[in-house]
């Protein structure tokens, strides 16, 4: 039997894209190997969000160059959002020109076929399209997880944030239909799903052909029999609803848990990031959604060191995060890239600074995780069970409600299960409990 293995860089939109991948290699009766000098077909599933990304990616990919002299049929395809990049093509076609197959974010649908293709004929294979119309096929994925899965609302992105590729990459933004969403969650419940997290760019601007926006799409998969969790991300914060915020507080089955990035604490630098809010906007979206839901947990990503950004505008960026006391937020040094309008902006800042700027924030988000979490010794919480220590099989691991990750020590195997957990200890990332 052959076999493959992906490598998956990035966002879980890409995550997720794997998952269909190794569906649409399992349904040709190729056979998952763990290891990715072995596998007979690999794919590298790719990010270029970042140019550290890009340099992991050129790295890696370089390494199965040896794989090539071996005897075997060694196929290696590249996938994701790097090819969706012209230059990044033409960089492929000329320095790997080894590489087998190359498929981008909207043509996945085609992948069958390329390998087909290449096996048959020993050719090489591209389909890269910028705009695909159709909606690529899902529910036939292989999941990561057994009782968690990541199913696709929106694909693409319109926003446009200066910063930013992600729109390059992915293409206008297009809804799938709630029918088809729901139909989807309940096949998934059926399979002994618990957990959903619905995932787009920007889940906020969700429309179907009928008019269905995203607060009625969760009012429908909270009527879902078996779904116990449902999670979003991303929410951009220009379009939360009322009714968005209304959700938090009516349906049971939604976590008290949102992912809001803000980017920046500084109106001049959000206007340049072209995010369409402000701070006092952002702040006010905050005060609503803890007015409907006291308990919510709140995370966010910031970027520093965007061009132009001085002293004066990261201390409001360190302001808003003391304002707000984010559960927990990913941050990420300003990394320009090709073709978007701010890496042409003329005051970068020097990567020194950027640096230096870095750490203050990294402390201060840090600060204020380990305070919030300390909040959580001694209550008991109902964490829903991902998975067994690979050190120790006696200790489990699992998230609560608020996306709170907690370790703890069972004496017969709970994964899957929803138990109480009392906090004992915690830290700036998790939390430590005992069964309760
Ligand atoms: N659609 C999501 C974000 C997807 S990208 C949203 O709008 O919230 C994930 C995060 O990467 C962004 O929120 C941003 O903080 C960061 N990011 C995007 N482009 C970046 C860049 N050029 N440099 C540094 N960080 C970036
Ligand atoms: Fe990028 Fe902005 Fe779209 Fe998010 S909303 S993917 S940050 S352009
Ligand atoms: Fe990266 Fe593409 Fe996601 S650039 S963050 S994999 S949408």
């Amino acid at each position: 039997m052959k076999t493959y293995h992906i490598i998956t860089y990035g966002c879980q939109m890409n995550e997720h894209d794997s998952e269909n991948i190794a569906g649409i290699l399992e349904a040709m009766d190729y056979e998952y190997c763990d290891d990715p000098f072995k596998a007979d077909v690999v794919v590298m599933n790719t990010c270029s969000v970042r140019e550290h990304a890009d340099k992991r990616f050129f790295g890696m990919l370089g390494q199965f160059k040896v794989r090539k002299k071996e005897p075997g049929d060694f196929i290696m395809c590249v996938c994701g959002c790097m090819p969706q990049q012209p230059v990044i093509q033409e960089k492929i076609r000329k320095q790997f020109s080894w590489v087998d197959i190359v498929f981008g974010t909207q043509t996945i649908g085609d992948f069958a076929r390329l390998l087909n293709d290449r096996v048959r004929t020993g050719r090489h294979q591209f389909s890269i399209m910028a705009n695909n119309p159709a909606l690529p096929e899902e529910g036939n994925g292989k999941r990561l997880h057994e009782y968690k899965a990541l199913v696709n609302i929106t694909y693409g992105c319109n926003n446009f944030c200066t910063y930013c590729i992600v729109p390059y990459t992915r293409g206008r933004e297009k809804s799938r239909s709630m029918e088809d969403i729901v139909t989807e969650i309940r096949g998934l419940a059926a399979d002994g799903v618990k957990e959903v997290m619905l995932l787009g760019q920007n889940v906020n601007s969700f429309r179907d052909a009928n008019g269905n926006g995203f607060p009625t799409l969760i009012r429908a998969v909270n009527g879902i029999d078996g779904i116990e969790r449902i999670r979003f991300m991303t929410s951009h914060p220009k379009d939360l609803s009322e009714e968005l915020i209304a959700c938090f507080r009516d349906c049971e089955h939604l976590c008290k848990h949102i992912h809001l990035p803000v980017q920046a604490g500084s109106d001049r630098v959000l206007k340049r990031m072209n995010r369409h809010y402000d701070r006092a906007r952002y702040l006010d979206v905050v005060r609503r959604l803890r007015e409907a839901c006291p308990e919510i947990a709140i995370s966010t990503d910031i970027i520093v060191g965007f061009p132009g950004e001085t002293e004066e505008d990261f201390e409001d960026t360190l302001s808003l995060v003391r304002e707000v006391r984010y559960d927990s937020a990913f941050t990420f040094i300003y990394s320009p890239r090709e073709g978007t309008p701010a890496a042409s902006f003329e005051d970068q800042i020097p990567e020194d600074v950027k640096h230096a700027r870095f750490e203050r924030l990294v402390d201060a988000v840090n600060e204020i995780s380990l305070e919030k979490n300390a909040l959580y010794q001694g209550k008991v919480c109902d964490v829903l069970v991902e998975g067994r220590s690979k050190k120790d099989d006696a200790t489990y691991s699992g998230r609560t409600d608020t996306f709170k990750l907690v370790n703890f020590r069972a004496g017969c195997d709970v994964v899957g299960e929803t138990v109480a957990v009392r906090i004992t200890d915690s830290k700036t990332f998790s939390l430590e409990g005992e069964l309760a």
